[in-house]
């Protein structure tokens, strides 16, 4: 039996996938904290790479060298204090502008990245379990998780979730610009020919429009506990 699990008694993994803005990160981290389980939030390794490329003056559509970069990114996630380290420094907080999600998803797009990333993500399924949020968990990463769960909102009610986040931050933020920027990232997302962003055929869809947080965790953790039997 090795950290990941044997065999015949593998490590569970719950993988939670999803357009940003549906709730997913947020659902997934609280899940992981009340079951006591891991918690990988994959975003934020193609976050890191953008952002270490750009420290390093790598052309974002430069594949070979990402690649690489990806396979030796010098990256630590802390289960402590949720501090994420690059080069031994926290960069937590830098990885979450706009600029590093525009940044992340022009590097997501390479598929000499994205298999670059896999060993360093499946490499989070440690015992007790994993909690895994992304976009790719429950199709390409952890394809036999006995839990996969897609969660989804309409266009506009994502738009309504970050105008007020930008609101609340006091910047500008203009709503109707915003749902065609979604519909329009939707339509880029799910067509993409590497890892588009759809749910496993085996995967619970569910729409979080109408859900509040707590709502939303409290169907997907009834949904846990049906298929772990727990
Ligand atoms: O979830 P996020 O906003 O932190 O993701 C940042 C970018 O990375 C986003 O453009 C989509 C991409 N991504 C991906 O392609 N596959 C994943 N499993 C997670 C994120």
């Amino acid at each position: 039996m090795t950290a990941s699990g044997s065999a015949a008694n593998p490590v569970p993994v719950i993988t939670i996938d999803g357009p940003s803005g549906s709730g997913k990160g947020t659902v997934a981290q609280i899940l992981a904290t009340e079951l006591g389980w891991h918690f990988l939030d994959s975003g934020a390794l193609y976050r890191i790479l953008a952002f270490a490329a750009q420290q390093r003056g790598i052309p974002l559509d430069d594949q070979a060298k990402l690649a690489d970069l990806a396979l030796t990114l010098p990256v630590t996630f802390s289960t402590t204090d949720a501090k994420i380290t690059l080069d031994g420094v926290d960069i937590k907080d830098e990885i979450r502008t706009e600029t590093a999600g525009n940044a992340a998803s022009q590097v997501a797009v390479i598929p000499s990245v994205r298999s670059a990333l896999l060993a360093r993500q499946r490499a989070f399924r440690i015992a007790p379990g994993l909690v895994a949020d992304g976009r790719d968990m429950g199709t390409v990463v952890f394809p036999e998780a006995p839990v996969k769960v897609f969660l989804t909102a309409s266009a506009e009610e994502r738009a309504r979730r970050r105008y007020n986040q930008l609101i609340e931050k006091g910047l500008d933020a203009n709503l109707p610009t915003l749902v065609a920027d979604i519909a329009e990232r939707d339509q880029r997302d799910t067509t993409r020919t590497v890892a588009p962003l759809v749910p496993a055929m085996d995967a619970e869809i569910v729409d979080t429009s109408e859900l509040d947080i707590a709502q939303t965790v409290t169907r997907v953790r009834n949904l846990i506990r049906q298929r772990l039997s727990m």
